[in-house]
């Protein structure tokens, strides 16, 4: 089969297109034909060895496709079935053999491409909005690249439970469709000369002077401080990623001084931390998708074979949505 090796640490020129053998499915595992695979912030970490990992590997963890074969011990699954997930290594590829304890079905009536494009920023938008900080109405929040994966679906979920968005964004291209998936305010932070004073003075006067209750912050380093300087007192900072770079250390002294704020770094492993978990999400993103209620915007579609460049202009701020590969 065709797949994506990194053959080491490093930017996208060490990823290479190349023919590999099938892999096996394992006990438990089920081996499927790749439909189309997402690429993921995460995707990057790894390749770049911000993650540890070894090398040469396969990379990315989440797509969908068809089953093609059960391992040892698998029940609730058969040939032939849709299925998607979001930790499952390997997955730039066109077979891959994951943890059927991880993937779930897709739902008739919703296209594989589209499946594809959900597991993972589906699930963090749906535990970010609905578990880490329970947006309800009332809510006023601040959230960081509207218009990404994450952010666009994020976006739609808090609105649907009430909240008040207002997000961050570098184009208006991209702030166009922050609004269109329901910001009521957007903010275009990389027109800011000092985004640290700024954004929290932006915000301030969007919230009668009193800051967001709840800040979820995905790019990390250029916006922490100014998320921190953006809440109310007792606002929760929600850190769940690093698109621009790690936080460095913090004074945990510094929350008490700025009103008592709680600040969380969430990952979707332990809000997806049994079946019943993961199949509660997965089912209300996926259904919301099959019955029009969550619009899903694939951004960008390549051929397996370029997922450098996939990469590239995920890194390069030049996406919007869901960056997909298609083998
Ligand atoms: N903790 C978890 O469970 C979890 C799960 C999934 C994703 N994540 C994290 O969530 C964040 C968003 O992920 P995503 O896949 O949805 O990506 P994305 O938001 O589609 O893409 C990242 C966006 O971040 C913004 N950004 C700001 N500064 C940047 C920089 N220096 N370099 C690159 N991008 C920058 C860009 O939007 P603008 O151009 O508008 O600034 C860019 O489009 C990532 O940090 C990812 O690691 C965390």
């Amino acid at each position: 089969m065709h797949a994506v090796v990194a053959r080491e640490a490093g930017g996208p020129e060490v990823l290479s297109y190349t023919e590999i053998p099938d892999p096996a499915p394992g006990p438990g595992q089920l081996l499927v034909r790749v439909a189309a695979a997402g690429v993921n912030f995460i995707d990057t970490y790894r390749r770049a060895g911000v993650y540890p990992m070894s090398y040469p590997h396969v990379v990315g963890v989440e797509g969908a496709g068809t089953v093609e074969a059960l391992g040892d011990g698998v029940t609730g699954f058969a040939v032939g079935d849709r299925v998607a997930w979001h930790e499952g290594p390997g997955s730039y590829a066109e077979l891959v053999a994951v943890d059927a304890a991880g993937v779930v079905p897709v739902p008739d009536g919703l296209d594989l491409t589209v499946a594809a494009a959900l597991p993972l920023q589906g699930i963090t938008a749906h535990y970010l909005v609905r578990s880490t900080f329970e947006v309800a109405p009332g809510h006023d929040m601040l959230l960081t690249a509207g218009a990404g994966g994450v952010g666009l679906l994020a976006t739609q979920l808090a609105a649907a439970h009430g909240g008040r968005v207002i997000t961050t964004v570098s184009t208006p291209e991209k702030a166009a469709l922050s609004t269109a998936a329901g910001a009521a305010h957007t903010i275009d932070y990389a027109a800011l000369d000092d985004l640290t004073a700024e954004l929290p003075a932006l915000v301030r006067e969007l919230t009668d002077g009193q800051g967001v209750h709840v800040v979820y912050d995905g790019v990390g380093r250029t916006t922490f401080e100014a998320s921190l300087a953006s809440l109310r007192p007792r606002g929760t900072l929600v850190l769940f990623g690093a698109a621009s770079g790690p936080v460095p250390p913090f004074d945990p002294q510094r929350l008490n001084r700025a009103g008592s704020l709680y600040l969380t770094r969430p990952t979707i492993a332990h809000y997806a931390l049994t079946r019943e978990e993961l199949e509660w999400r997965t089912s209300e993103v996926l259904g919301a998708a099959v019955s029009g209620d969550l619009d899903v915007r694939v951004g960008a579609t390549y051929p397996l074979a370029d997922a450098a460049a996939a990469h590239e202009a995920l890194e390069a701020r030049a996406t919007t949505g869901k960056v997909l590969l298609v083998p």
